[in-house]
């Protein structure tokens, strides 16, 4: 029998998860394949460490393991287009099955306008991609539609049932660093496409959802959007009993809803959480069977929160101080009223100095604004931080 101090904390944080790990997130999976599968667009918004990169990997997977060609992307991870064009352009080699000079022949024909120079590397398994002198006089959209529509002829050179997608995480990005023009590119070019699958995903909520949501953006429209909400409390209930007490131990039904509320059920935080207080279990009890209570919950939170203090610290004292006392109403008030005559008296400036101040700090992502709602809530996008200032401050 394996012994407990061997097993393998069943709770993951921080990194994509993949095929079977995933709570819930059933019509998410579902829907990522079928825009895959049938050639449309998709668009999959929604906070920050909500699960969107493990939704895409998870249905990379799926599809991979039929006979589906998929590229995946983080728009994040390159600093410039040009870079993102050549990423894209080495995904599609290496997405590629057959012979290495055949596949390099047909990137090199179908890329023929940005002239890629293609490089293969034996160890690593990898194309790398570099453009030629011709390519870098063209502009950045100019660029981006080639590779899009280079990708559209590829797909339409594969045999016939075999799905091709595109996938681009952190999308928004593409949007800042390209400026508003490549917007109206991309559409003209990807409504064309029919061969090609694509999804989108991004987390600046607000951002997106003006570029899908404006009838005078040019992804008005354009294909399907889904809004990702936070995994249904009853799943991720079930999720977290079951994993606790199939490695031994106990767990109060109080426990696990106290955790969901401290970690504001986003999916990130709560594994955190879980994380910290099975290996606390594990190290420290000596109990015959050792039990999940809403205290020990408490107690893991305020080591978890004071480990990040340094941090939250060096967050806090970049605030003026209007704007601290605004993150304490929003603690204080669960993020709503705060536009209210007596949560704006109690911070002790005008409706438009607090309104200002929720505004900065949504903008840099200390909090966010939850559209999905009819009355603006603001929510902490680390919930931690709101943890944090609740202890700290001795709300
Ligand atoms: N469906 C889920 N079930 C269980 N845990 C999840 C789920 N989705 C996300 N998580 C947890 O949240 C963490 C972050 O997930 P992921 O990186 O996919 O989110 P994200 O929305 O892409 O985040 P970011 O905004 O930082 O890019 C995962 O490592 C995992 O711990
Ligand atoms: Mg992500």
């Amino acid at each position: 029998m394996i012994g407990f101090n061997d097993m393998r904390n069943p709770f993951q944080f921080g990194r994509e998860l993949g095929l079977g790990r995933l709570v819930d997130r059933k019509d998410e999976l579902g829907a990522v394949e079928r825009a895959i599968r049938d050639g449309n667009k998709l668009f999959l918004i929604g906070p920050r460490r909500y699960g969107k990169t493990s939704i895409l990997k998870t249905a990379t997977d799926r599809l991979r393991a039929g006979s589906a060609i998929v590229v995946r992307l983080d728009a994040e991870s390159f600093p410039s287009i040009d870079l993102l064009v050549a990423g894209i352009i080495s995904a599609a080699a290496k997405a590629l099955k057959g012979e290495m000079k055949r596949v390099g022949e047909q990137i090199q024909r179908i890329f023929s306008r940005l002239r890629p120079e293609l490089d293969y590397n034996v160890t690593a398994g990898e194309w790398s991609v570099k453009f030629g002198v011709e390519a870098s006089r063209l502009e950045n959209p100019v660029l981006l539609v080639d590779a899009l529509n280079g990708f559209e002829k590829l797909a339409k050179a594969q045999p016939d049932g075999v799905p091709i997608g595109l996938i681009i995480d952190e999308f928004q990005r593409i949007v800042e660093i390209g400026g508003r023009a490549i917007e109206g590119q991309i559409r003209a070019a990807i409504q064309t496409h029919s061969r090609v699958g694509y999804v989108f995903a991004g987390s600046k909520t607000r951002m997106l959802q003006d570029m899908l949501m404006e009838p005078t953006r040019p992804f008005y429209r354009l294909g399907t959007n889904i809004f990702l909400g936070p995994v249904p409390r009853a799943d991720f209930s079930r999720f977290l009993k079951e994993k606790f007490v199939a490695t031994g131990l106990a767990v109060e039904d109080t426990a696990i809803s106290h955790l969901l509320d401290l970690a504001e059920d986003v999916p990130f935080n709560v594994q955190m959480l879980a994380h910290h207080c099975w290996t606390r279990l594990r190290d420290e009890s000596r109990a015959k069977l050792p039990t999940l209570t809403s205290s020990f919950v408490d107690e893991t939170l305020r080591i978890v929160v004071f480990q990040q203090d340094p941090f939250y610290t060096q967050l806090w004292v970049a605030l003026t101080a209007i704007q601290q006392r605004t993150l304490m109403s929003v603690v204080a008030e669960k993020g709503k009223n705060l536009q209210s005559a007596r949560v704006v008296q109690s911070i002790g400036k005008g409706a438009g100095t607090v309104r200002q101040a929720l505004l900065s700090m949504t903008a840099s992502s200390i909090l966010r604004d939850d559209p999905s709602v009819k009355h603006a809530n603001f929510r902490f996008e680390d919930p931690f931080f709101a943890r944090w200032i609740e202890l700290t401050a001795g709300l």
